[in-house]
């Protein structure tokens, strides 16, 4: 299996026994890069954020080339996104089959196969016991606006609860919900009423049951659990800060859905399609939400999304919800390759060189001190900086530092939540990928400790 899994790699990256990445040919941003920079600047809105000055020109696997050639490894795949690596041959046949027969017709008044294909493999694969329906939608911000639509009409509650720290997009709705960072929602109201913030477990920095708590005090004091109709959830938080919680707590608010007729709905928006060695990091948990919202890796970089639901619960009426382009048929094709592909090999890879990530940066962490924490399953891995180990006070700027070190020497990172990188490779990388990304890494972090 290993076998046959490095050679798709080597065929995919085309560079046999050598690669010839990370290479930096000129200091980045290098001419080229600066000129198309200038230009974004003239003319973007300044919501942008721009993380560090990387301009993509090309990639291929977890290599991603810039515009003045310099060559990184990729571990963080434009978020989460790139799930088969930037140019995955299969893929791009796939899309350009599709796009050579015809580029839309609405999915939502009318019928083809690639759609429908989707809506059949994402129910198969589904967490649910029960048989699902899907809807399909162009973001992760759609996906959650349709869930909240429709835990509202099937339930005929307006109540939701959703978890500090979570992240879940940028319409009404999904601001409402996120609750990582203040920026999402400054000036942006008023929100939605009738959101419930909790906090969300996480074992590194809270004692066991101190978030269940606070779910207790809001049952007891301020709404009951009756007028609730959606707990929404990422199984494992991303923005927020790769935090993943005890089995116990998502078994909690299971229990508590089920007792008081609440809709729980995982949000794997940025944690499914593989990433995690399994279809869905829930998976991991045992625990099976009643709606479940895919979006990011599904379609290897086109824009594609599902709201995933138990039949018993996708209940809204004919034409209660709909979309122009949400299900594309090219969209679609890229989306069912990219299931095919993720089964056959990159599932599989996911874990192998998640647990290779994981067991290297725990290595580091005994000789950094600025790592506090090192945590994941499968490719997706957090990796917190802390001042102290003791304190754990986040180590904010070193986070920024690192991304910047790393940049530098041909690593793309992704810093969330308060001091934590993320490690989220497209599912295709290989041994060289991990080997040569953890030496960065650790150089970055001795000369920051310097
Ligand atoms: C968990 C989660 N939910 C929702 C979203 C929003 O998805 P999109 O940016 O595709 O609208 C994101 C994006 O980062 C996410 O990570």
């Amino acid at each position: 299996m290993l076998k046959k899994q490095r050679s798709a790699f080597s065929a995919l990256s085309g560079v046999g026994d050598s690669p010839h990445y990370p290479r930096i040919v000129v200091p980045p941003p290098g001419p080229k890069a600066r000129k198309i920079i200038e230009l974004d600047q003239k003319w973007a809105s300044p919501s942008y954020i721009k993380e560090y000055p990387f301009v993509m020109a090309g990639g291929q696997g977890a290599m991603a080339e810039d515009a003045d050639g310099n060559r990184y490894i990729d571990f963080m795949s434009g978020i989460a996104v790139s799930s088969t690596g930037y140019n995955h041959p299969e893929i791009v046949r796939a899309v350009q089959e599709a796009a050579g027969k015809f580029l839309h017709i609405c999915g939502t008044d009318f019928y083809y196969e690639a759609m429908a294909r989707l809506l059949e493999k994402l129910g198969t694969i589904a967490p649910m016991k029960e048989k699902c329906r899907v809807f399909l939608a162009n973001s992760g911000t759609e996906a959650v606006e349709g869930a909240v639509k429709l835990a509202r009409s099937h339930t005929k509650r307006s109540n939701i609860i959703a978890f500090e720290g979570a992240f879940h997009g940028r319409s009404y709705a999904a601001i409402s919900l996120t609750a990582s960072k203040v920026k999402y929602r400054a000036d942006f109201g008023p929100l939605l009423p009738g959101v419930y913030h909790l906090p969300f477990d996480n074992p590194y920095r809270m004692e066991e049951n101190a978030a269940l708590e606070s779910a207790e005090r809001l049952f007891h004091s301020r709404v009951s659990p009756k007028e609730i109709a959606a707990v929404i959830m990422e199984p494992v938080q991303g923005e927020g800060g790769y935090v993943f919680p005890r089995p116990e707590f998502l078994k909690a608010w299971r229990k508590i859905c089920d007792e008081n007729g609440i809709l729980l709905i995982f949000d794997e928006i940025q944690s499914g399609v593989g990433r995690t060695g399994k279809w869905w990091a829930s998976e991991h948990f045992g625990i099976d939400p009643d709606v479940l919202l895919s979006a990011k890796g599904l379609g290897s970089g086109l824009p594609i999304a599902a709201i995933i639901a138990k039949e018993s619960v996708m209940t809204w009426p004919r034409g209660s919800h709909g979309t122009t382009f949400g299900g594309n048929p090219v969209a679609c094709a890229s989306a069912l390759k990219t299931l095919e592909l993720i089964e056959d090999q990159y599932m599989d890879n996911a874990s192998v060189m998640g647990e290779k990530i994981l067991k290297g940066l725990l290595k580091l962490k005994e000789r950094h001190p600025l790592i506090g924490d090192v945590r994941g399953i499968g490719l997706m891995i957090g990796l917190e900086l802390v001042k102290n180990r003791k304190t754990k006070e986040p180590a904010r700027q070193e986070m920024g530092r690192l991304e910047q070190e790393a940049f530098k020497r041909g690593l793309l990172l992704l810093g969330c939540g308060d001091s934590t990188i993320r490690i989220a490779p497209p599912l295709v990388l290989n041994s060289y990928d991990v080997d040569k990304g953890l030496e960065i890494l650790d150089v970055c972090l001795s000369e920051m400790e310097k």
